[in-house]
C-alpha cells in the first residue's frame, strides 16, 4: 500500500526534558529506567519467577503489611482498582463509596459497570469524610465491601484511615482502599488499619512510570476471592478447586487467576509485563533504601516548602490543611490571571508541567506536585520561583523573592 509516511518514520523519541511538577505522572528515577531496559525473560524462568516473588516481599513493607498476596496487576493504577472491585464485588452487593473527589466518584463509576447496589457517604472537595459518619453509613446499609481512596489527588485531601478497616470488619464487610497517590510518600499501614485490599500505582510517589499497580490482599479477602475461583479453559488442573461463588465477571482482572499466577502454582495466566515488573522492583528497591520513614519525611517536607512558599506569594492554598497529602498542593488561581496561560508559561520558559484541575475545581486551582524523585528541595524551589515569575508576565502584582526564603526555611522546619 503506497504511504506518504517520512521514510523515518517520525524520528527517534527525543522528548523535552520537562520538570513534572503536577499531579502525576512525575519524572521517573534514572534507575528504574535503567531497569527497564534489561533484557527479557520467558515467564517461567527460575530468573523471572525469582524477580515475582522479591516483588512480593519487597512490596510488603511499602504496604504495611505481612499479606502473603502482595503483587502487581498489569495495567495502570486504575487497573489495580478495577481488578480489586471486581474481583471483590458481585453484581447485587451493597457497596458502600467513601467519596471525597474525583477517584471516589470513579470507584462509584466502576461499581455501577459492575451491577452493584451503590451507596455512599461523602464530603464536599476540600474535605475528608469523618469515622463516625462512615460507621453510621455502615450500620444503616450494611455493606458487603466498603471502598475509598486514601490520597485524592483531584482534592489533595488525605482520608484518616486509623480504625477505618476495624470497623468495616466488625460489621462483616470487606474494605478496599486505593493508595495510588500515596504509596511511597504517605505512610501505608495495610495492617494496622485492617483493611482487606489496597492498591496502588508506580507513577507517583514511587518514582517509576504508569503502567503496573501493586495490590496486597488479605487472607480473608483471598478466601473471598477463592470462593470465586473459576479457571479458564485449556489451563484446568484437577488439583485447584474452583469455587461455588459467582464467577469473578472480568477474565484479565480476575485477582483469584492472577493469585495462581503469582503462587507456586504459576497458573498461566497473562504474560506478565516483564519491563514493568522491572520497573516496579526498582522503585521498591529505591524506596526501601532510602527507608520509608526518610521518605515521609522527604515529601513532608516538600509539601510544607511547596504550601509556605505559595502562601508567601500571597495565594490561597485550597482545602483543610489538617488533612493536606504531602505530595500535592492545591493553589487558587488568583482572580484575573489567565490560569493555562500561566501554565503554558511555565511550560514554555521553564520546562516546568504543574496540573489543572477537575470538575468543580477545573479553572479554580492548579495542583502542584513534588513527589518521588521530584521530592526534592532544588525542585521546588525552582517551581516557586518559576511561577513567580509568569505570575508577573501575567500582570499578577505580587511580593516578590518572599516564596524562596520562606520555601527553604519550612523545608527545613
Ligand atoms: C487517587 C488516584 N487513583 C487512581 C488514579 C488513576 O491512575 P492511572 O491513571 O494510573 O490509572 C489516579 C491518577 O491520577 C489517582 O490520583
Amino acid at each position: 500500500m503506497p504511504t506518504d509516511l517520512d521514510p523515518l518514520l517520525f524520528g527517534e523519541i527525543d522528548p523535552p526534558q520537562r520538570l513534572l511538577m503536577g499531579p502525576g505522572p512525575i519524572n521517573a528515577h534514572p534507575r528504574v529506567l535503567r531497569a527497564m531496559s534489561a533484557d527479557l525473560l520467558g515467564q517461567f524462568d527460575p530468573e523471572m519467577t525469582g524477580y515475582m516473588n522479591q516483588v512480593m516481599a519487597l512490596y510488603r513493607p511499602i504496604f504495611g503489611t505481612r499479606n502473603q498476596w502482595t503483587m502487581l496487576v498489569d495495567g495502570t493504577a486504575r487497573a489495580g482498582i478495577e481488578a480489586a472491585l471486581v474481583s471483590m464485588v458481585a453484581p447485587g452487593d451493597v457497596v458502600l463509596v467513601v467519596n471525597f473527589g474525583r477517584f471516589g466518584l470513579l470507584l462509584t463509576e466502576i461499581l455501577t459497570r459492575i451491577g452493584a447496589v451503590i451507596e455512599t457517604v461523602d464530603a464536599p472537595w476540600g474535605e475528608v469524610v469523618p469515622l463516625d459518619r462512615i460507621a453510621e453509613a455502615i450500620a444503616r446499609c450494611h455493606p458487603k465491601v466498603v471502598a475509598t481512596i486514601h490520597g485524592d489527588t483531584s482534592t489533595t485531601m488525605a482520608q484518616p484511615l486509623d480504625g477505618f478497616g476495624e470497623l468495616c470488619r466488625q460489621a462483616g464487610a470487606l474494605s478496599y482502599v486505593d493508595a495510588t497517590a500515596t504509596i511511597g510518600g504517605m505512610p501505608l499501614a495495610a495492617d494496622r488499619w485492617g483493611v482487606d485490599v489496597v492498591t496502588g500505582g508506580l507513577q507517583k510517589c514511587m518514582g517509576g512510570p504508569s503502567g503496573s499497580a501493586p495490590i496486597t490482599i488479605s487472607d480473608r479477602a483471598a478466601e473471598h476471592l477463592g470462593r470465586r475461583r473459576h479457571i479458564e479453559q485449556g489451563i484446568r488442573r484437577d488439583d485447584i478447586v474452583e469455587g461455588q461463588g459467582p464467577r469473578i465477571q472480568s477474565n484479565y482482572f480476575d485477582l483469584a487467576m492472577v493469585m495462581d499466577y503469582w503462587s507456586d502454582k504459576r497458573l498461566n495466566h497473562h504474560t506478565e509485563a516483564t519491563s514493568m515488573l522491572y520497573a516496579a522492583r526498582e522503585c521498591a528497591r529505591i524506596v526501601l533504601s532510602e527507608g520509608l520513614e526518610a521518605r515521609y519525611a522527604r515529601h513532608a517536607a516538600a509539601g510544607r516548602a511547596m504550601t509556605a512558599g505559595l502562601r508567601a506569594m500571597g495565594l490561597k492554598v485550597f482545602g483543610d490543611d489538617a488533612y493536606r497529602m504531602t505530595n500535592v498542593t492545591g493553589v487558587f488561581i488568583p482572580a484575573g490571571v489567565d490560569g493555562e496561560a500561566v501554565r503554558m508559561a511555565m511550560r514554555d520558559q521553564f520546562e516546568i508541567e504543574i496540573g489543572t484541575a477537575f470538575g468543580p475545581l477545573q479553572g479554580q486551582i492548579w495542583r502542584i506536585g513534588a513527589m518521588g524523585y521530584n521530592a526534592m528541595k532544588h525542585k521546588v524551589l525552582l517551581t516557586l520561583a518559576a511561577l513567580e515569575a509568569c505570575l508577573r508576565m501575567e500582570g499578577f502584582r505580587l511580593p516578590l523573592g518572599d516564596a524562596v526564603p520562606a520555601a527553604l526555611e519550612a523545608w527545613r522546619a
